[in-house]
């Protein structure tokens, strides 16, 4: 595994002092309201983890599993709901935590979904943020940190559904896509 990375882009000692400031805020925020974080699954569960441990207010969570990619490094900008909340977010505050904005399609559909079911609110929080691939407008309300247009894995990320147990932000080698 080791072999396929190219090199460390964002260091978990990077990412956690960020998560640490972001949870502050988060919890400032929030503080008196019904707060539901929906981690993204499949990558987001790494963030959302590490996240809700530094929100130091009462917070309720869930999961959605949404499906852009399939085996690849480019999006297929169809986003497939493999898996719908539990929890009915009516009347809560929501805080939709996924680990990468890239085209930010996802988050624009899920925002939208979510709106349709009387939330007092839905907001924001990735860890990573690509700005410079954006298709569609996206306000992003807690981000974490922004990256350069090139495909990273770990933390969460996958390529072909491996490497998301790497702890730091990695860029794959080409050779990897490539073969
Ligand atoms: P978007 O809909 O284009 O914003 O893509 C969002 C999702 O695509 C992210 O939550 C990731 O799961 C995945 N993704 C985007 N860029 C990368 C990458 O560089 N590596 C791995 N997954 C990525």
């Amino acid at each position: 595994m080791q072999g396929d990375i190219e090199e460390i882009l964002v260091s978990r000692e990077v990412l956690n002092e960020r998560i640490r400031e972001l949870g502050k805020r988060i919890s400032q925020d929030y503080a008196g309201k019904d707060l539901v974080l929906v981690g993204v699954l499949k990558g987001g569960f790494v963030f959302l983890a590490d996240l809700m441990r530094e929100i130091t207010i009462p917070v309720d969570m869930d999961f959605i599993s949404v499906s852009s990619y399939g085996n690849s490094t480019k999006t297929s900008g169809i986003v497939r709901l493999i898996k719908d909340i539990d929890i009915n977010i009516a009347g809560k505050h929501v805080l939709i935590v996924e680990d990468l904005v890239d085209t930010g399609l996802t988050l624009k559909h899920l925002k939208e979904l979510f709106n349709t079911r009387g939330p007092l609110s839905v907001k924001i929080c990735t860890a990573l943020d690509k700005p410079s691939r954006r298709k569609v407008e996206i306000d992003i309300d807690y981000e974490g940190i922004e990256i350069p247009d090139k495909f990273v894995i770990g933390y969460g990320l996958d390529y072909a559904g491996k490497y998301r147990n790497l702890p730091d932000v990695c860029t794959l080698s080409p050779k990897v896509y490539m073969d």
